[in-house]
């Protein structure tokens, strides 16, 4: 595979204690693109991110970032490449006004360093402007909605050239799944941050995504090179038959 390749994932098996969950999972990512993960409850979507941001070790395969062996790196390490990850639920600080929780994404040690990077922006306010009017409220108080979009920002500062987004926009009115999915792709162009997007909202993610996998039971099971081409019937059998 060639230069454009940022994220290369080779035969993946990972475990909890006994129980393998992952059993030889190969995809790759290319600069630029985004890649939905789509799968049912259990699949393993969540600890194939978690293996890729090295916060679960794996027993075989092998891991590349921008040509390099990755496998064995902490996960400050990764992000300090530039792997963002957001975990499911998101990761604010809830007792934190919306202030503190940015101030805290744009002071730590993987932000604002890397002059190679992409400009982080001035105004984080210019990307996420639905912010600016919450700027002194409890991140706690905010609607799930505000949240998430908080935990995008946050993990924004951070400069990544990659995103692991582990369902963005769960438990949010289809009004605002869609707010979040429209912010990912403008993430995505304005930044140039490639993202590997696990979404249970198959169609707004498959709108957005260059490529696809269907994942089920620790196996990758189609890759849809066209997913935004996908009928509603074939999208959905994507994961239930496969
Ligand atoms: N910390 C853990 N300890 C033990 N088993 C776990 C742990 N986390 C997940 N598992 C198990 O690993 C399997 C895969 O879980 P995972 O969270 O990766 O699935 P998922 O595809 O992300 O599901 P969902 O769509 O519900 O988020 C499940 O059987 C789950 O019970
Ligand atoms: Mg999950």
């Amino acid at each position: 595979m060639g230069m454009n390749q940022l994220l290369i994932v080779d035969n993946l098996v990972a475990s909890y204690r006994k129980k393998e969950i992952l059993k030889g999972i190969s995809l790759h990512a290319e600069r630029g693109e985004i890649v939905a993960l789509i799968g049912p409850n259990g699949a393993g979507k969540s600890t194939l991110l978690k293996t890729i941001m090295g916060i679960l070790h794996p027993s075989a395969g092998k891991i590349q970032f921008e040509g390099s062996d990755i496998t064995d790196l902490h996960p400050h390490e990764r992000a300090r490449l530039g792997i963002g990850y957001l975990k499911q639920g998101g990761s604010i600080f809830p007792s934190l006004t919306v202030a503190e929780n940015l101030s805290l994404a744009s002071s730590s040690p993987n932000g604002n360093s890397n002059p190679e990077r992409s400009p982080a922006p001035d105004n984080i306010f210019s990307l996420f402007p639905e912010l600016a009017q919450i700027e002194p409220m409890r991140a706690g108080a905010l609607s799930g909605g505000q949240q998430q979009m908080l935990s995008l920002a946050m993990v924004t500062l951070r400069q990544p050239k990659f995103l692991l987004l582990d369902e963005p926009s769960a438990g949010l009115a289809p009004k605002l799944v869609n707010r979040v999915i429209e912010k990912i792709k403008g993430l995505n162009e304005s930044l140039s941050i490639t993202i590997l997007l696990v979404e249970q909202n198959i169609r707004r993610a498959l709108s957005i995504a260059n490529r696809a996998y269907a994942m089920k039971e620790g196996v990758i099971s189609k890759e849809h090179l066209n997913p935004q081409s996908l009928s509603e019937q074939e999208s959905f059998e994507t994961i239930l038959q496969t």
